[in-house]
């Protein structure tokens, strides 16, 4: 078992369903209107502990409802949530997502996310240095990804970057980081700027991943909600590199994971336990056909 601390986002998701998209100007009456546990970074840390890693999760609440939800949640999960910080003047972060036919927009609200600091992630040096994969996105300040990518070199531990939602990244950061994740879009985005130098996964959805130039290749399942498709990928990965696993061996772990997780409503719903993609690896020993 590897230990894995995530720094990143917790959002509340509010997701409404609807047959179909509303344009611009248009109201749509939509179906049912759920709320889900989400956020880049708790979607990780679900996936990754439902693969058997020790996870410690750093990031920020707001002192509502919401936030109680979501540490219940994180515990539930088994994730270690005393580094999750309660700010009183900031909700909790929300995405609303529009879902149709499979396909999904979402708007973020960060709220407490964007209170993380350098400062408070400082703190958690420990708690950085003794972990065996560090695994972050972009839904909180830049600043503070950069000062976590210092403290891991510093400690040799492993960083892995999912670039979601997608920013331009500094070389300072980009040098420090051991794994970069981005999707087919974020890869497009940030291309220009890499130097070949990098470690780079993209994950193109059912085509499947491609790492140095190989295509892994994807399932082809009964997409439900693709939301979270990403995050399980990051988390799975990252629980896997942590316990020694080589990149391309946990890539393909990694991805029939995504796979099943697309299968059921909500980001983190259908993300699979350890048992379950391993059973789904077994019964699918071709991947792409
Ligand atoms: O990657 C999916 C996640 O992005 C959602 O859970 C939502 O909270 C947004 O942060
Ligand atoms: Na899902």
């Amino acid at each position: 078992m590897g230990k894995v601390t995530v720094i990143g986002s917790i959002n509340m998701d509010l997701v409404v369903s609807t047959t179909h998209m509303p344009g611009q100007g248009e109201t749509v009456l939509g179906k049912e209107f759920i709320t889900y546990p989400g956020g880049k970074g708790a979607n990780q840390a679900v996936a990754a502990a439902r693969t058997g890693a020790e996870v410690t999760m750093i990031g920020a609440v707001g002192r509502d409802a919401f936030g109680e939800k979501m540490m219940e949640n994180l515990h539930k999960e088994g994730i270690d949530t005393k580094h999750v910080a309660l700010v009183p003047e900031q909700s909790t972060g929300t995405a609303t997502i529009i879902l149709s036919d499979g396909d999904n927009r979402i708007i973020v609200a960060p709220g407490a996310n964007h209170e993380l600091s350098k400062e408070m992630v400082a703190q958690k040096k420990e708690e950085i240095e003794t972990s065996d994969v560090v695994l972050m996105q972009l839904e909180i300040p830049i600043e503070v990804v950069e000062e976590v990518t210092v403290i891991a070199a510093e400690a040799g531990v492993p960083v892995i970057l999912n670039p979601a939602p997608y920013r331009n990244l500094s070389e300072n950061i980009r040098n420090r980081v051991s794994v970069l994740t981005p999707n087919e879009s974020e890869y497009n985005q940030m291309h220009s700027s890499l130097t070949g130098e990098e470690e780079i996964v993209i994950t193109r959805g059912e085509e499947g991943v491609e790492h140095k130039g190989e295509m892994i290749g994807g399932y082809s399942v009964d997409v439900v909600d693709t939301t979270g498709a990403g995050d399980t990928f990051n988390g799975v990965l990252a629980a896997r590199i942590a316990e020694g696993e080589k990149v391309k061996e946990a890539i393909v772990v990694a991805n029939a994971a995504s796979a099943l997780s697309v299968t059921m409503k909500g980001a983190q719903s259908g993300m699979p336990f350890r048992e379950e993609v391993e059973a789904f690896l077994e019964d699918n020993k071709d991947p792409g056909s």
